[in-house]
């Protein structure tokens, strides 16, 4: 029989579900995708459907896949982090909606559980805060009448996107070890649940699935290939930027933003508000780990001036717009919708914009939210070289917003290196689809990836230190008015 000819990748993300079909030279072949909606029910709640999700997800891979027939080798999948779907064993139907990653609810009950913090960091690599799946799992728990006694009996299941959409796709109750990285549950050092940890935060064992490596053979799909990967989106795209050796980074510009850096076989734990993560677990070789600066909002801040405010009528408009002017006009905006992520972790902060004067127009404001990413990237970078001992000396940047010049442009020029963009910026969907295709044998080995990677483009900095510095000083000013918004 001849070989299939490509992989396949589902890239389930915060906005929208896409499926991507790749080449063995890790070229585009197909691409489907579809939004969902995003749920505001209260100021800081943000919830998903993920039955919506899971019909969108079958919409895109029927529409990637169409008259490919027998010619896939594998499905890798990879998915927004850290939001959380309970569903019912029996009838495979949500019970409630899932809680999105940038939620807030969950503050109080952080606070409450201050006296774990130091167990969280030291067992889960990650700080006490709203960001992650076992707070929000507890939420509901907790809020829901009669929800705890029913996952008590293995009756309610818990799952971040991989696991929902492996439940679906294969009938399997799974997760990647990547993605159970992220739901403080799970000791990085062992790579298994944590007793202690699922005491702290009262969660039942017996809702959990099972964590498994990043590449495997998961399953079989109704069309007869194998999914045969998972990863949370950050660590595919750091798999899909082939940043395989200890020290190599990447940063991803998607609805938030995300900086990871291998760091080898062994956890690092951060002392300057990174986060200490799974990277990638290939077959049954041991882990690859990575240090982690998560930024909540970035392009989902240009979204929010298309569709709150209209400023724009599509986001890559925003670069249109912002070339009307020279510079920021003296306007900064911190855009703290969901706290303060890395390296602050301030539940309590709200977005500013600061230094408004009459002189201040549209364009400023574009220019502004454009900053935004690149000051928030120059602030996880500066954490990262402080915990890493090391200086960045390029940055590898992909996602959406990469598309945007005048950002990558404004990265470089903040971050005092050369910013470059990949050949295929869809470096999310291509991590998974490498690692699906490693373990289907697609792809030999990963040096066969790194041959893949080509460098499209490269950005250098072209602004003067004082002026740098200047600017990062009023950054950090406007960062500080965000601070002790909510009691
Ligand atoms: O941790 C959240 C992250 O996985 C979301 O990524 O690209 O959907 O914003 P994205």
């Amino acid at each position: 029989m001849p070989r299939p000819d490509y992989v396949a990748a589902i890239d389930q993300g915060t906005t929208s579900s896409r499926c991507i079909v790749f080449d063995q030279a890790g070229h585009i072949v197909s691409v489907a995708q579809r939004e969902h909606r995003q749920i505001f029910p209260r100021p800081g709640w943000v919830e998903h459907d993920a039955a919506e999700i899971w019909q969108a997800v079958q919409g895109v891979l029927a529409d990637a896949l169409g008259g490919l027939d027998g010619q896939i080798a594998a499905l890798g999948i990879t998915n927004q982090r850290e939001t959380t779907v309970l569903w019912d064993r029996a009838t495979g139907q949500p019970v409630c909606p899932a809680i999105v990653w940038q939620d807030t609810r969950t503050a109080p009950l952080t606070h409450a559980l201050a006296e774990h913090e130091q167990l969280f960091k030291e067992k889960a690599g990650l700080p006490l805060t709203t960001y992650f799946s076992g707070p929000k799992i507890r939420w509901l728990l907790d809020e829901h009448p009669g929800l705890r006694e029913r996952a008590e009996r293995g009756e309610v299941l818990f799952g971040t996107m991989d696991s929902w959409l492996l439940w679906n796709l294969t009938g399997r109750h799974i997760t990647d070890v990547t993605n159970a990285s992220r739901t403080m549950l799970m000791n990085i050092h062992t790579l298994a649940w944590d007793e202690e940890l699922l005491a702290a935060l009262d969660v039942p064992r017996a809702m959990l699935p099972e964590i498994r490596p990043s590449a495997e053979i998961y399953g079989r799909t109704r069309g007869g290939f194998p999914v045969a990967s998972a990863l949370g989106d950050q660590q595919a795209a750091l798999f899909g930027q082939t940043c395989f050796a200890p020290g190599e980074t990447k940063s991803t510009y998607g609805s938030g933003s995300f900086l990871l850096m291998n760091t080898g076989h062994e956890p690092v734990v951060s002392k300057h508000g990174l986060l200490t993560t799974v990277g990638y677990q290939i077959g049954d070789t041991p882990a690859t780990y990575a240090l982690e600066g998560a930024i909540a909002v970035t392009g989902s801040l240009v979204q929010w001036l298309r569709d709150n405010l209209g400023l724009i009528s599509s986001a890559a408009e925003i670069e249109t717009l912002a070339k009307t002017v020279d510079d920021n006009g003296g306007c900064y905006f911190v855009p703290a919708f969901s706290g303060l992520f890395a390296p602050h972790w301030r539940s309590d902060a709200r977005g500013v914009i600061a230094g408004l004067t009459g002189f201040v127009t549209k364009g400023h404001i574009a220019r502004a939210v454009l900053e935004a990413t690149a000051w928030q990237t120059r602030e996880v970078v500066d954490a990262m070289n402080a915990d890493s001992g090391l200086d960045l000396t390029t940055l590898r940047a992909d996602g959406g917003m990469t598309a945007n010049n005048l950002l990558m442009q404004t990265l470089a020029d903040v971050l005092a290196v050369p910013v470059i963009r990949p050949m295929v910026s869809e470096t999310t969907a291509l991590g998974a689809a490498y690692a699906a295709g490693l373990a289907t044998g697609y792809w030999p080995d990963i040096d066969s990836l790194r041959a893949n990677w080509h460098k499209a483009a490269e950005w250098r900095p072209a602004i003067d230190e004082t002026a740098r510095e200047q600017e990062y000083r009023n950054w950090k000013k406007a960062v500080a008015r965000t601070l002790d918004w909510v009691e």
